[in-house]
């Protein structure tokens, strides 16, 4: 029983720290309306799940898009607008080499180290962020989670209870440092923060703002309406500064 009663409080404590560390407050910057819509974009995490998505979204509205992949051989699309290049989101030489040209980009990096931590998801956006400033690229979207900042809790009780704080802890503290310096960036940012992600087909509504979520059940969405969300943050400056949650 005291066990249970030490994991329940350790599961507060963190839901709590989550909540102090991630984003919390919306603060939506105003931009001036760029006359120029952006035409060059760069994706981050483009052999993964909502990558994968991201890139053949873009490519079907007529984006042309470079990757910067780990593995090009993991790159199975082939398009004439579509640019790979080999490096690490770690590796600033790389990450400079691709940022480099483009309007805007658009991450959706990941990884699965999760029992150890890590700094790869703040470390590798910290370099996105550095090479968007030397090269004047201001907008910015990023895919984090809901459980972050504002939106602490709002995966429902199975994921507050269980799968953050036992499997997830490291990661989810890395994504508190990762949004923390978007939002602390000279970007014009927006961080996207979905619910449990699913491979099913896109659906005609989707939810999505500040308040988004569910403190009890667990809340979905597919990869494929993330992709198609975080696209549409590229020409509308609604969300701009903001972390909006997105689900079902
Ligand atoms: N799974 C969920 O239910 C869920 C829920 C909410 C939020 N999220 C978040 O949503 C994001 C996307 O998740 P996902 O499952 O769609 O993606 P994913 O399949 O985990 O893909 C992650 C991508 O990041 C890339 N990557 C990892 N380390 C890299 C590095 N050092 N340099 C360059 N690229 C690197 C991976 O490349 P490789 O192919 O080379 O590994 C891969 O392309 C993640 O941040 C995840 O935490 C997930």
């Amino acid at each position: 029983m005291i066990y249970l009663i030490l994991f329940l409080l350790y599961a507060v404590v963190l839901s709590v720290a989550l909540w102090r560390n991630g984003v919390r407050s919306p603060s939506k910057i105003a931009v001036e309306k760029s006359a120029i819509q952006p035409q060059n974009i760069l994706i981050i995490g483009a052999t993964g799940g909502t990558g994968r998505q991201l890139v053949a979204q873009a490519l079907e509205r007529g984006f042309s898009v470079t990757v910067l992949v780990r593995n090009t051989a993991k790159m199975d699309i082939e398009h004439p607008q579509l640019k790979i290049l080999q490096g690490n989101v770690l590796d600033s030489a790389t990450v400079d080499a691709a940022v480099q040209g483009q309007d805007a980009v658009v991450s959706a990096l990941g990884h699965k180290q999760f029992f150890r931590p890590t700094r790869i998801l703040s470390e590798g956006t910290r370099t996105i962020l550095q090479a968007m400033e030397k090269h004047n690229v201001k907008r910015f979207v990023c895919e984090t989670s809901l459980g972050i900042g504002s939106s602490a809790g709002r995966m429902g009780l199975y994921y507050t209870f269980f799968t953050i704080p036992v499997i997830l802890p490291f990661y989810f503290w890395d994504k508190t440092r990762q949004e923390k310096l978007i939002a602390e960036s000279a970007a014009d940012w927006v961080i996207v923060r979905p619910g449990v992600l699913t491979n099913r087909k896109k659906r005609i509504k989707i939810r999505h703002g500040a308040d988004i979520g569910n403190f009890i059940t667990t809340v979905n969405i597919s990869r494929a309406d993330v992709a198609a969300f975080m696209l549409d943050q590229l020409t509308d400056d609604s969300n701009i500064g903001a972390a909006v949650g997105i689900c079902w």
